[in-house]
């Protein structure tokens, strides 16, 4: 006589989004001649290294390949596949840890045209993390405004255009799948001859994730030093862009007391934007002073001091900035110099 058992060989789901989440895979291995062990295998859809040194999520060798992934070594003791997603022009996918690239990537292209990439979003997704590689588009005016080439964004409103040059950075986008199940990157470059090019790793936070940035946040620095530079920071010129209105937040480490923000404009800037923008900053609040000061825009016909002098703030954290650049017509040069984009390095100090 024949027994059919139902033995979880290997459990390792510790959900964190949604419960159901998870690949399962399901095999039947006659153990002896008398029992079948009917084993599902249920694994996490954690992050994994894909070999071709990309990161990747570990699916099932089916559901990888029919969003769009390819499969890149093994996970999960074999029973998954290490899947990386590259999203071309045009396509979508749900696969976690999608890479967004201009076509041939990491080839640059120099052509007018419109290229659509679609996340679509897990049910229990509260957060898009945007690991920023390098967006290479043409550059703002210099009031700021994305004339020629643009990114926009479906959901969220911290952004309404990017452009310029951004790397090695990161931004949260608070999404809502109940409002739309899909998150749209929508890139248009127009005639001007220019080389771009643009890579981003996008992960899905769900509401209930501990790695989750506060809400509202459109940065979230987590480590004891830090550079804090926003869109376009390396463009050349790096005027900041208009249409932002967002939050740069850090988290208080343990055993930390203080911390030092020190200002890293490029020679030659002053970041200090004209009263329409702001950047309202965690410092010391004294207006006879010429610096250290968290006056947040300069007044027309004032020229430049640094808007953050080497300070440190003895507060506890969270530590907000608010950066919000609404008005498209200031200009964002004075007589001698440009004002360029935000830098700041930070250095949380032990107690
Ligand atoms: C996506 O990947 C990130 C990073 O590994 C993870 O924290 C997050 O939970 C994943 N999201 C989903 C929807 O599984």
């Amino acid at each position: 006589m024949r027994t059919m058992g139902f033995f979880p060989l290997l459990l390792t789901a510790t959900f964190l989004c949604v419960p159901s989440s998870g690949d399962q895979f399901t095999s039947v291995s006659r153990a002896d001649r008398f029992l079948s062990l009917f084993s599902v295998i249920r694994f996490k859809n954690s992050m994994c290294s894909g070999s071709s040194g990309l990161s990747g999520t570990c699916y099932t060798y089916k559901s990888c390949v029919n969003n769009g992934g390819t499969s890149s070594g093994s996970c999960a003791d074999g029973f998954g596949t290490c899947c990386v997603t590259q999203l071309a022009c045009g396509s979508r996918t749900a696969n976690n840890c999608t890479y967004i690239e201009s076509p041939n990537y990491p080839d640059f292209f120099n052509e007018a045209r419109t290229c659509v990439q679609t996340i679509s979003l897990n049910a229990d997704a509260c957060q898009v993390r945007l690991d920023v590689t390098e967006v290479n588009l043409v550059g703002p005016d210099s009031k700021g405004n994305c004339n020629n080439d643009v990114l926009k964004f479906s959901q969220d409103i911290k952004w309404t255009q990017v452009c310029g040059i951004t790397q090695n950075t990161h931004f949260y986008l608070d999404v809502d799948p109940t409002v739309s199940g899909t998150l749209d990157f929508t890139f248009t470059t127009d005639g001007t001859s220019y080389n771009r090019r643009w890579r981003m790793k996008v992960s899905q936070i769900c509401c209930d994730q501990l790695s989750m940035a506060p809400m509202g946040c459109g940065q979230y620095f987590t480590s004891t030093t830090g550079s804090i530079t926003g869109w376009n920071s390396q463009g050349n010129p790096d005027f900041y862009l208009s249409g932002q209105n967002y939050a740069i937040c850090l988290r208080q480490e343990l055993n930390t007391c203080s911390t030092t923000y020190l200002e890293t404009t490029p020679s030659g800037e002053s970041f200090y934007p004209f009263c329409g923008d702001t950047l309202e900053w965690p410092g010391v609040h004294d207006p006879a002073s010429t610096t250290n000061r968290d006056q947040t825009c300069l007044p027309v016909g004032l020229t430049g001091s640094p808007l953050i002098a080497p300070i440190t703030i003895q507060q506890q954290g969270p530590h907000y900035f608010y950066f919000v650049t609404k008005d498209t017509a200031n200009e964002h040069t004075l007589t001698d110099k440009l004002i360029g984009n935000i830098n700041i390095a930070y250095t949380q100090n032990a107690c």
